[in-house]
């Protein structure tokens, strides 16, 4: 098959990559962290999410940056929700797309929603039957499909099941989520190829951490069957507060880089996305993890030293 010639990135970096931070990050950083992100031609960013504040503080101003953002009519903005208490807050914000998740491990249900994967589905049920009425669109999460940090392996054929059944239940794209980052890239091509089985692939999407490093070769791996949509965070910030010893998602600006250099049209400009992602690491006093921005900013750095030298 040949590699699509249009990929969507989705932009998780304001709430996969900052809710774990530990201290808690100025409402205003978040706000102006996503007009960045906004104004560098993405076309999908997760901005929040509306679960408890008791579990995930660093998230408890999800209305405020809902409300501070610039919101641009051509950019869905989804916010993540796991129950009816989550919608109803996430609704009366204004969001017009939610991200359910779901997890393909029952132990990482429990540690992540303190349910069970049929209690997760039970809550989602009257979630979506709402969604629906009120013309809110969904999306889906799919957590563990290539191993839990609680049980192991996991069998594929039953991830994708939970896949397809988040895809019944009216999710319009699901996001197949390698939350520990340990797959490489002949299980994520069999997984896309499972699921792809199951549902139509155009509705799939992939969500791969970096804890081992192998995120860009198991997303070329799912490029070459067919997949669309891929999810990343800028700067690689992020993990996940259930999934201890996860690193963060894979790194806007690095699969942009990579895209760009096969020649696959995005929109996105890849020197805004460095400098969201330098504006953000500088505030959390860290480098970014991705590559691309730390070679880049290496070269901004050499040409500005050269020019100092110069005048
Ligand atoms: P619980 O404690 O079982 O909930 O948590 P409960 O229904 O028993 O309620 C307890 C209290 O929480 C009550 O308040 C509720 O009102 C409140 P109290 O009476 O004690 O004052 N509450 C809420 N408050 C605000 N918003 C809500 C909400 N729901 C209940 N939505 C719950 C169950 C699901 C809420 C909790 O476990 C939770 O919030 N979990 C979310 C954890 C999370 O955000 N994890 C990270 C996101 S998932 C992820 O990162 C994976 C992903 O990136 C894909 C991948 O990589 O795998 C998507
Ligand atoms: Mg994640």
């Amino acid at each position: 098959m040949p590699l699509p010639s249009k990929i969507t990135l989705v932009e998780v970096g304001p709430r996969d990559g900052l809710q774990n931070e530990k201290n808690i990050i100025p409402t205003d950083i978040k706000i102006e962290l996503i007009n960045r992100l906004s104004d560098s031609g993405l076309s999908v960013i997760e901005v929040s999410s509306f679960v408890s504040p008791k579990w995930v503080p660093q998230m408890a101003d999800n209305k405020q940056v809902f409300a501070g953002i610039k919101h641009k009519t051509d950019i869905i903005y989804p916010v993540l929700v796991p129950n009816r208490k989550g919608y109803d807050a996430a609704k009366q914000a204004g969001a017009t797309q939610i991200a359910l998740f779901a997890a393909a491990s029952e132990a990482f249900s429990q540690k992540n929603t303190n349910c069970s994967i049929e209690e997760s589905f039970r809550r989602l049920e009257e979630v979506a039957k709402l969604a629906k009425q009120d013309k809110i669109k969904m999306r889906g999460y799919v957590s563990c499909m290539l191993g839990c940090p609680y049980e192991g392996d996991i069998d594929i054929v039953a991830a994708c099941e939970i896949a397809k059944r988040l895809y019944d239940l009216g999710c319009e794209e699901i996001s197949l989520s390698d939350t520990i980052g340990v797959g490489t890239a002949g299980k994520a091509r069999k997984m896309v190829e499972t699921a792809a089985s199951m549902l139509p692939l155009e509705h799939l999407a992939i969500h791969f951490h970096d804890t081992y490093g192998q995120a860009l070769a198991n997303i070329y791996a799912c490029l070459e069957v067919g997949i669309s949509t891929i999810d990343s965070a800028v700067g690689g910030l992020g993990g996940c507060p259930y999934a201890q010893g996860a690193a963060g998602n894979v790194a806007s600006e690095d699969v942009l880089y990579m895209l760009n250099g096969l020649g696959i049209e995005t929109g996105v400009d890849i020197n805004k996305l460095i400098d969201a992602a330098l504006f953000i690491c500088q505030y959390l006093g860290h480098k970014p993890t991705s590559k691309v921005s730390r070679a880049l900013l290496a070269k901004r750095e050499a040409k500005q030293e050269a020019g100092q030298k110069n005048s």
